[in-house]
């Protein structure tokens, strides 16, 4: 199946960040992923432009960032200077998402939306003309490692169907959380083109190489 593997770096040993770029990279993904959080919207705090432009320096892999920030429209800038190619925002805290949309084009980077597992899918039909990515969340996001949401795979049915319907089938459909072994099937099945693994990629059980290998074998 044809699916694009973008690893979160959230539990990667940040010490040896390059390290665990380059071995992603090598492995054979094919964005990398990085988690912004704020202890506002989400109650984690994670990483900021600083570390998204040493990711930068660490790979040519496109870049996305998951904005999960409160007013993100303050560090589009930011992000899109550091190097970050595609930059993700939730529909939660954007009232004026078109206007968010436009000023993260704007600045030179692709846009999406991020959708809560609460969060209905219709909220985004009056966006899609607009942006490049739908991303699913498939756990309630700020943190890794989380049990993947079983009733998430309706609703990525619903996004491929209203994208696919409306003629917006080059919008990717990312889904994000919980994607591993055990899951990355039916999330691929369901109509994901795009899939974040950070635990299953990034853990204490394998190489990364071999953990991407068994991601990919799980989709043969
Ligand atoms: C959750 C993040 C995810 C998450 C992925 O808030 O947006 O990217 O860290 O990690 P796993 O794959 O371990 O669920
Ligand atoms: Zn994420």
């Amino acid at each position: 199946m044809n699916v694009k593997i973008a690893p979160s770096i959230l539990t990667a040993d940040i010490g040896r960040l390059a390290e665990e770029i380059a071995a992603a990279e090598t492995a054979g993904v094919d964005w990398i992923h990085l988690d912004v959080m704020d202890g506002h919207f989400v109650p984690n705090i994670t990483i900021g432009p600083l570390v998204a432009s040493a990711v930068r320096s660490a790979t040519r892999l496109p870049i996305d960032a998951h904005l999960m920030i409160e007013a993100p429209d303050r560090h589009i800038a930011a992000f899109q200077a550091a190097g970050v190619d595609l930059l993700t925002v939730h529909v939660e805290v954007c009232p004026h998402l078109h206007r968010t949309i436009e000023a993260i084009r704007e600045s030179g980077a692709k846009a999406g939306v991020a959708l809560n597992p609460a969060t209905s899918v219709e909220s985004i039909r009056g966006i899609l003309p607009y942006i490049d990515l739908v991303l699913v969340m498939s756990v309630n996001p700020g943190f890794g490692g989380q049990k993947f949401i079983g009733g998430s795979l309706s609703k990525i049915r619903q996004v491929r169907e209203m994208l696919d319907d409306g003629g917006f089938s080059d919008v990717e459909l990312q889904v994000d959380g919980g994607v591993a072994v055990p899951t990355i099937r039916d999330v691929v099945e369901a109509g994901a083109s795009v899939v974040v693994a950070g635990s299953a990629v990034y853990n204490k059980n394998a190489s990364v190489a071999e953990n991407v290998r068994l991601l990919r074998k799980a989709l043969t």
